[in-house]
């Protein structure tokens, strides 16, 4: 690896993301392997690298897209229509043109359903869409990185406001609802969170059939599928959430689940850990007792660090046996620049490379590439061969 590494800095220079397929093959089995009758969508913004999301195609997994540049790039892809689903707050009239064609809807509130009506109307055309639902229960759980539903949000429609909406709702002429989209959180590792989150969506679904009369041909369970950042942290375990899944489908018979698909969606499971962050120490200084090493790519390289407060796996390419604490900081102009605060790591030299894991999700695109105008990361894809 080390000298793959040097090798691939020596050629691309830095700072670089490098992606390795054979870990986003093997997550992608372990998905399918878990979920045995479920589709999987990938979530374009964990990281929407052409490399990436071809070779998802390629292995069947469909597009959970949030803006109308992704569902482009998802049909460039050749993901049916079907596979594409749409799912963000704040679509405007121009978005909703396009997605009628080329994705299925999910619509994020009362208001976006009218606009889609009114839209479909001036067209003279049917479509069938989803909604997202904000369910009425919230996770009783700390450790979840970004909690998305189960609370006010600007996520999705109330459930509790679902049945007094039920003749607004059919007074829509021109759209079908019949699929339910659900977005709990991002970040769990704890597999029981998840199986109880998708006994409650089955609950907000026999609502649907039941109490709503939609004919429900898909749910969207959302996901949050977590990686463990730190090493402190224990993975996700799949093998559980597989059996107790299989359980709590194997129970549903309030409605016939069998003549509707079952989707879910994952973002950084599928693409963390197959991202590598390598940078260069370009300057080392102490100022008053503290040791700061500078490298190229803090925020506008590799901003997620700093932005979670989570300190990814970090290691220094030199033989260094002595340890030291140190604070690495990108070049920026800003105090905020900072990607890891007070870290132990060997005894660092300018010129040593740096190499973070974890970095395939939310590292390029969530940085801020133009800030200071600085050089940006090139992205480096090495496949399976
Ligand atoms: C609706 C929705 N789906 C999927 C994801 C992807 O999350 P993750 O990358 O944790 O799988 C997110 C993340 O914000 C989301 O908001």
């Amino acid at each position: 690896m080390k000298n793959n590494i040097n090798e691939l800095v020596n050629k691309y220079g830095f700072p670089l993301y490098v992606y390795y397929e054979n870990i986003i093959k093997n997550k992608i089995e372990i998905l399918k392997n878990t979920f045995e009758k479920f589709e999987i969508l990938y979530s374009y913004k964990a990281n929407p690298n052409k490399e990436i999301i071809n070779f998802l195609s390629a292995n069947n997994i469909g597009a959970d897209v949030a803006s109308i540049n992704e569902v482009k790039l998802a049909n460039k892809m050749n993901i049916s229509k079907e596979k594409i689903l749409y799912s963000s707050p704040g679509k405007v009239e121009e978005d909703i043109n396009y997605a009628i064609e080329n994705s299925i809807i999910i619509a994020n509130s009362y208001s976006e359903l009218k606009m889609i009506d009114k839209i479909c109307k001036e067209k003279n055309k049917k479509i069938k869409i989803g909604i997202r639902i904000n369910p009425n229960v919230e996770f009783n759980e700390k450790n979840i990185f970004e909690i998305m539903g189960g609370r006010a949000s600007q996520f999705g429609i109330d459930e509790e406001t679902l049945l007094e909406k039920k003749e607004w709702l059919y007074s829509l002429e021109y759209i079908e609802i019949i699929g339910i989209h659900v977005y709990m959180g991002s970040g769990i590792l704890n597999y029981k969170l998840i199986c109880d989150n998708f006994r409650y969506i089955l609950n907000i679904v026999d609502l649907c059939i039941n109490k709503m009369n939609f004919n429900i041909k898909f749910i969207d369970f959302g996901g949050g599928f977590g990686i463990p950042y730190t090493k402190k942290k224990n993975k996700l375990d799949m093998k559980s959430l597989n059996s107790e899944i299989n359980e709590i489908f194997k129970k549903e018979k309030r409605f016939n689940i069998d003549n509707i698909r079952l989707i879910i969606e994952s973002g950084r499971f599928l693409t963390a850990e197959a991202g590598k962050f390598i940078t260069k120490v370009v300057d080392i200084k102490k100022s008053r007792g503290e040791k700061y090493v500078i490298v190229h790519g803090g925020m506008n390289g590799f901003y997620r660090p700093n932005f979670t407060g989570v300190i990814h796996p970090t290691i220094v390419y030199n033989s260094s046996a002595e340890n030291e604490k140190v604070t690495i900081c990108g070049n920026m102009c800003t105090p905020l620049d900072i990607i890891a605060k007070d870290i132990l790591l060997p005894k660092i030299n300018i010129g040593d490379i740096i190499v973070i894991s974890n970095a395939g999700s939310y590292g390029y695109t969530m940085s801020l590439l133009e800030f200071i105008s600085q050089r940006q990361p090139k992205e480096i894809y090495i496949k399976n061969i």
